[in-house]
């Protein structure tokens, strides 16, 4: 199995758009600009939404067009075939579509059946294929919904199988109420790693149950290699109750580089950005490992300068 781990910072869109204050274009732009100097280079930049369901993500085609020159992967999420439409229109090459695990959720986020939805997804999959733009395939509420309770590992199952073979990209696992534990998992996870390889799997967890870090580690075990982490530990969706931020993209780093993998990010940079995030929201409270991080990279610092005095 590699040693690399793919970090997809889900903040600039999943933590930004659960906040009391919108941000401008120009403080996300920022905040996603810091997060490449760390050397994240998956980041999810926005949603094209209903600006009255989301007014938080409202000027993403400006964050997008304002990123057109930089390297990395640039994904936005988009609900509908309109919001397809606009993010192909405001240059974006990525698109993070949503598929449900259970009905409750999807009425609630879209006010569209689970069906409604998958069949939205099936017709922007068509475009992207013309269009040659890369598809992402959430499917939220893998392992439990808000509304509906648990779903079953065929259900999910049977949507990745489905469009794995209409052509996503991805498929991203998303626990997006942060319910479910690390032993669910990883029968989820290595049941779908077993089917399709873990190339075309990822995972979103958010860390409700302070489950988070566990529940990347039995993903990890599973084999798959990557994973959408919040910076700073933003996150929550404003349509699922009982939501909290996602696992820190901080504490996922510092975990994955302490275990030996390879995530190419940078940490102390990545500090900064996390201090930028909550400098610019009030409310992005950092990883569950922020003090031990702070001390330690004050350590670090102090070292190298003594050494160079
Ligand atoms: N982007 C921007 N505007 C959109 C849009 C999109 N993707 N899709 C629809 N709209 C607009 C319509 O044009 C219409 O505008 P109007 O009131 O000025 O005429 C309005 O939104 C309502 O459209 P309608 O098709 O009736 O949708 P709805 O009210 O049933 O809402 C969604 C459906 C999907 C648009 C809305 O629920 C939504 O944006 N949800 C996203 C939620 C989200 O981002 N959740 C977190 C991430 S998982
Ligand atoms: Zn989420």
């Amino acid at each position: 199995m590699s040693a690399k781990v793919v970090i997809n910072d889900v903040g600039p869109r999943d933590g930004l758009q659960n906040q009391t204050t919108s941000l401008p274009p120009e403080e996300r732009v920022e905040l996603i600009n810091a997060l490449l100097k760390a050397g994240v280079d998956h980041v999810e930049v926005g949603s094209f939404v209903s600006p009255k369901a989301v007014p938080a993500m409202v000027g993403t085609d400006i964050v997008l067009n304002s990123l057109s020159s930089k390297p990395g992967e640039f994904s936005v999420l988009v609900p509908n075939m309109k919001g397809y439409e606009l993010a192909l229109a405001a240059g974006a090459k990525c698109v993070a579509m949503v598929l449900y695990g259970a009905d409750g959720m999807a009425q609630a986020n879209v006010n569209m059946s689970r069906a409604d939805a998958e069949r939205a997804m099936e017709q922007i999959l068509q475009r992207a294929a013309i269009d040659g733009v890369r598809v992402l395939a959430t499917i939220a509420v893998s392992w439990e919904c808000p509304f509906d309770g648990p779903v079953t590992k065929e259900t999910v199952a049977d949507i990745t199988r489905r469009f794995v073979g209409l052509g996503a990209d991805q498929v991203v696992l998303a626990d997006s109420i942060g319910a479910a534990n690390p032993q669910q998992v990883r029968e989820l996870t290595a049941m779908l790693v077993n089917e399709h390889g873990a190339q075309r799997l990822a995972c979103h967890f958010h860390d409700t149950r302070a489950m988070g870090l566990a529940n990347v580690f039995a993903a990890l075990e599973s084999g798959i290699r990557s994973f959408d982490a919040s910076i700073g530990g933003m996150g929550g969706c404003p349509f699922a109750p009982g939501a909290s931020g996602n696992v820190a993209t901080e504490d996922v780093v510092m975990m994955l580089e302490q275990m030996g993998y390879d995530t190419g990010i940078d940490l102390p940079e990545l500090m900064n950005a996390s201090r930028l995030a909550d400098r610019l929201t009030n409310n992005a409270p950092g990883g569950r490992a922020k003090s031990w991080l702070e001390g330690h990279l004050r350590k670090k610092r102090k070292a190298r300068n003594q050494v160079h005095e």
